[in-house]
């Protein structure tokens, strides 16, 4: 598989990071519905609150490490052409909730840190490396940090039933393989 994206498709650097931040996302989505809405002294599959709340993080700050490293490749390498079954409409929905979420994969992950660091909470990467304290205990940037971060995850799940329902339509409807584009190990 072709390392770089080509005319008709995207390349495996491309697919990685795709599925990479995909993988990360359910992870954040699924530790940070829990870690919430555990009691005291429940556990979820093994884990406590804490350490949920520990893996969490510390995923979010590498995913934002993935993200800047995509947007890089992204910008430097030449994406590929339309598929040329999308009408024009569709073009343009689709520019525009692929920049949303590229503008939402780094103020997911900067919302989080902003708000535990301004909330006062300290934790290490993934329970080993402590993180600089770029921001100090601030009750109202807490906040801020705190209410944008719940919001901006309910944005990112409307982006994404756009991004993957117009991508199923094609894909099931139009039946033009368009999911293969960027699914791996599949021929256009
Ligand atoms: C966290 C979840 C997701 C995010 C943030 C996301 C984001 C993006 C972005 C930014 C692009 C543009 C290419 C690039 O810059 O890499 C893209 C392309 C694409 N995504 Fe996703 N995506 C997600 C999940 C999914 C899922 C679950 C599917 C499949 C059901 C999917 C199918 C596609 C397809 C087919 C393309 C290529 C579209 C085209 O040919 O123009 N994505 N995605
Ligand atoms: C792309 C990365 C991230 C995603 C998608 C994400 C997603 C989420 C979600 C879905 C929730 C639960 C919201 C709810 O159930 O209402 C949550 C909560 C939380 N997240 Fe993240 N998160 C990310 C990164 C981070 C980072 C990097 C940190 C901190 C360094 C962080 C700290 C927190 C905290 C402290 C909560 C609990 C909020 C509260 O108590 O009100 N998250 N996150």
């Amino acid at each position: 598989m072709a390392l770089l994206n080509s005319a008709g498709r995207y390349g495996a650097m491309a697919k990685l990071f795709h599925w990479t931040v995909f993988l990360i996302f359910v992870n954040q989505y699924v530790t940070g519905s829990v870690m919430m809405r555990l009691g005291k002294g429940q556990a979820f599959l093994g884990y406590s609150g804490g350490e949920l709340y520990t893996w969490h993080k510390s995923a979010g700050v590498v995913v934002l490490a993935v993200v800047l490293l995509r947007i890089v490749w992204r910008k430097t390498t030449p994406l590929p052409d339309w598929a040329e079954t999308l009408e024009d409409w569709e073009r343009a929905v689709t520019k525009w909730v692929e920049r949303f979420l590229y503008v939402c994969m780094i103020l997911m992950p900067v919302s989080g840190y902003v708000f535990t660091m301004a909330g006062g909470y300290r934790f290490k990467l993934f329970g080993v490396v402590e993180l600089p304290v770029l921001i100090e205990k601030n009750a109202s940037l807490a906040a801020v940090g705190e209410w944008s971060h719940l919001i901006i995850g309910y944005m990112i799940v409307i982006a994404l039933t756009l991004h993957i329902g117009l991508g199923l339509k094609h894909h099931l409807v139009n039946k033009d393989r368009f999911l293969n584009r960027m699914l791996p190990f599949t021929k256009q």
